[in-house]
């Protein structure tokens, strides 16, 4: 369902912009506008809006305004649109659990804010699998969770939530075993921590999502203390710990207060590196599954829900997720926050079948298939099926490219070694392969792009992308 925005703003030009620029938006549609704010009143009653965008008001106080609305609408979420001098105020919009967007007002940043919710929620999952994923996750009405989010950002006064997302989120999937989903993401992600922008080096985090059977840490010969049970372990003690500073004892708070206390709960993303492990030779910083399969059980939908969030607003340019071949609640979570997919599968025909199933619950579930990348690895020098014909088997659009992978035996011994081979010298075809792969997930040119934090009255697609994928 779209969101119903009222735009609030004197400024008729930009308002003018932003409705040509939201016609067709399958998120959001424009419910009213209004330039005096004698109008607002009525109009919030008779249009019935779910958001509410404030520009330039004559004497008014924008966050004044917001409280006022929200007392009589309290389902209401606020866009404060700020020119570049009024970003100073943003600060104090976010403790107000008001998003701020700097004008001028790119048609994106609206749609993602209104459709981030659908994306954690099931209503944008129709198609649940029938253990209910989000069962247990943070009940999330769909008209609250831009408020509930600011409710982080307002957590981490010294770097505003807004300007710390990582430019980019990316989920390497695969619906079959085996297929090369933990390869391709140990060397896309060492690929990445080799990249640098504006002369200094990518930041990079990959996550190990096989929460059971992790083996990502293993192929890099790493450590896997701590790992993420370590950060869940920490995460239940500063509920209980919040639950008890509200006057609560832990042991009587029923299932459904237990969801309202942690869709309150924020995590601080400058915590994330007490729970990684780093690999020396690259710099590559990793999260790593439990140790113990029994911790793995530990691991619930709404910590996953939580450390996903507080990931995103980290201060890692590149997160790279490796999942399961499942559709758990863990997996399901990792492709609806990512940014882009790598949707990785073999020339064989149950892989293909899978991926095709796959892409089906994911139309269904209106999922935005422009994130998708698919990449066959394992391609031997003459296939049954050519590209063209899994693409077509996909109905894949005709713009899309399927990013191929050759069958290399060099990755066996790689792996064995826990060395990878984009930090060995030399060139080899898979190599050449995962270089494409990375360079279409992130482009050159845009690594050499300004960084928006640099500038702030810019305009901040790569930000707003992640979310809007
Ligand atoms: N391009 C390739 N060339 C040759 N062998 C490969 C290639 N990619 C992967 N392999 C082999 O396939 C094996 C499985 O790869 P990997 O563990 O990455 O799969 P996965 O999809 O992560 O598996 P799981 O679903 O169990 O997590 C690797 O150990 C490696 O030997
Ligand atoms: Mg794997």
């Amino acid at each position: 369902m779209k969101k119903r925005l009222l735009i609030v703003d004197e400024d008729s030009a930009s308002n003018s912009m932003l409705m040509n620029h939201l016609t067709n938006s399958k998120w959001v549609e424009i419910c009213g506008q209004a330039t005096r704010i004698d109008q607002v009143w009525q109009m919030l009653q008779s249009l019935r809006p779910d958001m509410v965008l404030l520009g330039e008001i004559k004497e008014s106080e924008r966050g004044v305004l917001c409280q006022q609305f929200r007392f009589a609408f309290p389902h209401l979420s606020f866009i404060a649109a700020c020119s570049p001098q009024d970003l100073v105020w943003e600060p104090f919009f976010r403790n107000l659990g008001i998003w701020v967007v700097a004008k001028p007002i790119q048609a994106g940043q609206i749609e993602a804010l209104a459709m981030m919710p659908q994306a954690i929620t099931r209503e944008a999952w129709q198609s649940a699998p029938p253990q209910e994923p989000y069962s247990n996750t943070p009940s999330m009405p769909s008209n609250q969770p831009l408020r509930q989010t600011m409710g982080e950002a307002s957590s981490e006064s010294q770097s505003p939530a807004i300007h710390s997302m990582p430019k980019h989120l990316i989920t390497v999937y695969g619906p079959k075993g085996g297929v090369g989903k933990t390869f391709i993401s140990r060397e896309l992600a060492i690929y990445f921590s080799q990249q640098k922008r504006e002369g200094s080096t990518l930041k990079v985090l990959a996550v190990d999502f096989n929460l059971d059977l992790g083996t990502f840490a293993t192929t890099l010969n790493l450590p896997r203390t701590p790992n993420m049970f370590t950060w869940v372990q920490e995460i239940e003690a500063q509920l209980h710990e919040s639950v008890r500073l509200r006057g609560r004892d832990p042991a009587d708070i029923r299932a459904e207060e237990w969801q309202e206390y942690i869709a309150d709960f924020r995590l601080s993303s400058a915590d994330v590196e007490k729970y990684i492990v780093t690999h020396m030779e690259s710099g590559l910083h990793v999260l790593t599954s439990p140790r113990d399969i029994r911790h793995s059980f530990e691991i619930r939908n709404y910590h996953v829900y939580l450390i996903l969030e507080t990931l995103k607003h980290s201060t890692y340019d590149v997160i790279l997720i490796d999942t399961a071949p499942d559709t758990t609640d863990a997996t399901i979570q990792a492709l609806f926050f990512a940014e882009q997919v790598v949707m990785v599968g073999n020339p064989v025909v149950d892989s293909i079948e899978n991926i095709q199933r796959l892409l089906k619950l994911l139309r269904e579930a209106e999922y935005p298939e422009e994130r998708i990348q698919v990449c066959m690895n394992r391609l031997q020098r003459k296939e049954m099926f050519t590209l063209d014909e899994i693409r077509a088997y996909f109905q894949l659009h005709p713009s899309k490219k399927i990013f191929p992978i050759p069958d290399d035996a060099e990755v066996k011994k790689s792996i064995n070694t826990g060395s990878p081979m984009m930090l060995q010298p030399g060139k080899t075809a898979a190599k050449g392969a995962i270089e494409t792969l990375g360079k279409a997930l992130i482009p050159e040119e845009e690594e050499k792009a300004e960084s928006p934090l640099k500038n702030k009255t810019r305009e901040r697609p790569a930000l707003f992308r992640w979310l809007w994928g």
